[in-house]
């Protein structure tokens, strides 16, 4: 079996659309006919660094059909539409008490390039393999070898051309607000870097009832999208005076803080902006260490990392899909569709701010 795909050869390399040959699925493996998959943020940095070695296809929201199952996968059939998310272990303290997104294992199943025995999911036409199984899926690919365990089955009425984002970004920024950080109605909340995970944020405070909602991010189109899902107040995050405005909006401080740019000077303002029992949840990675005063912890602050907005993808998906059915959660407005041979087009777009949410379709 044939796939076009999207290969990393070099760290901060650009993709390079090839054939390639698909291995048969594995015990406890599935072959997806990928229909879309979102670019995220954590792609890029991937393709950055290239934490695996040799080439790769990254990718790790897709969305598509179930094309064949291997032994043992008795949860998804044939012909079942699916969206992937990320891959958890199933049997450690974190996965049986429902957090998944905190396996022990985490790591070692998502920033992978194969199967946990050495082999991969794809041959180039040189006869080399080409790492697969990125987040157990790979979805920079029009076909790929993924673990059924990370497959949520979806309804007809959601098109996989838009489905294909849900199973990280949107279910990151989302889950960090309504499952992670669950605010009551009412609470004042502060939403850092306006990309696709803080604007699924934002959907997200307006969901749980949060007010006022102030989003911030450097991006003028951006802060307009969040003003249209719903924030209250959008600021400038270049602005010399973006913390006094904030504080002008919440005068004893925000209840809730979500940071999606991870860049520490940001990090620590925000922290500084919640109320003395407030709690700030951190996804975004930028820079690689943060400081705080503990004097600004002391005081009764939360700061907590969240990972993939602390969900149960398979129940939590679908409340996604319903809350867009019921138009509560328009994400599919952020999205700008490039075929997959347009990946570093998408990849430009997304770096100018020309895109926000950039969805690779295949053929
Ligand atoms: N923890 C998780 O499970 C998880 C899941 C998905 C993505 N992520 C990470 O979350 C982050 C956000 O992902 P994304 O896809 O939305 O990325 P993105 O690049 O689309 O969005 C980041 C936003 O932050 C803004 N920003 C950057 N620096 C800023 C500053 N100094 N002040 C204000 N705004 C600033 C940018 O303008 C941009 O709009 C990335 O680091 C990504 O790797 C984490
Ligand atoms: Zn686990
Ligand atoms: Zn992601």
């Amino acid at each position: 079996m044939k796939a076009t795909a999207a290969v990393v050869r070099t760290p901060g390399g650009p993709f390079s659309i090839e054939e390639l040959d698909v291995a048969d699925p594995s015990a406890g493996e599935v072959i997806v006919d990928f229909v879309a998959t979102g670019i995220c943020h954590t792609d890029l940095s991937a393709a950055q660094v290239l934490p695996m070695a040799g080439p790769v296809v990254l990718g790790h929201e897709g969305a598509g059909i179930v094309a064949a199952v291997g032994s043992g996968v008795d949860d998804v059939a044939v012909g079942d539409r699916v969206v992937a998310s990320f891959s958890a272990c199933g049997n450690c303290t974190p996965c049986l008490s429902g957090r998944p997104a905190y396996c022990r294992d985490f790591i070692s199943a998502n920033v992978s390039a194969g199967r946990a025995d050495g082999t991969h999911g794809f041959t180039d036409s040189s006869g080399n393999a080409v790492g697969s199984h990125f987040f157990g899926q790979s979805s920079f690919a029009s076909r790929a070898v993924v673990r059924a365990g990370n497959l949520v089955p979806i309804p007809d009425t959601v098109p996989l051309e838009i489905a294909g984002v849900l199973g990280c970004s949107v279910q990151t920024g989302v889950g960090a607000i309504i499952q992670a950080l669950r605010p009551s109605a009412n609470s004042s909340v502060i939403i850092t870097g306006t990309g696709a995970v803080g604007l699924s944020a934002v959907m997200g405070a307006v969901i749980a009832g949060c007010h006022p909602i102030v989003a911030v991010d450097t991006s003028p189109v951006r802060l307009r999208t969040a003003r249209s899902l719903g924030a209250t107040h959008t600021l400038d995050g270049a602005a010399p005076d973006v913390e006094e405005a904030a504080r002008a909006v919440a005068p004893d401080g925000f209840d809730y803080a979500l940071d999606t740019t991870g860049v520490a000077a940001v990090i620590r303002r925000t922290v500084s902006l919640l109320t003395t029992s407030g709690t700030c949840g951190l996804v975004g990675l930028a820079d690689q260490e943060v400081s705080f005063g503990l004097g600004d912890l002391v005081v009764g602050r939360t700061v907590r990392g969240i990972i993939e907005g602390d969900v149960v993808p398979r129940t939590f998906i679908p409340r996604l899909t319903e809350l867009w059915r019921r138009e509560s959660l328009p994400f599919d407005t952020l999205l700008t569709s490039y075929p997959i041979t347009e990946i570093n087009a998408a990849v430009a777009d997304l770096a100018a701010g020309r895109a926000t949410k950039a969805v690779l379709t295949f053929p």
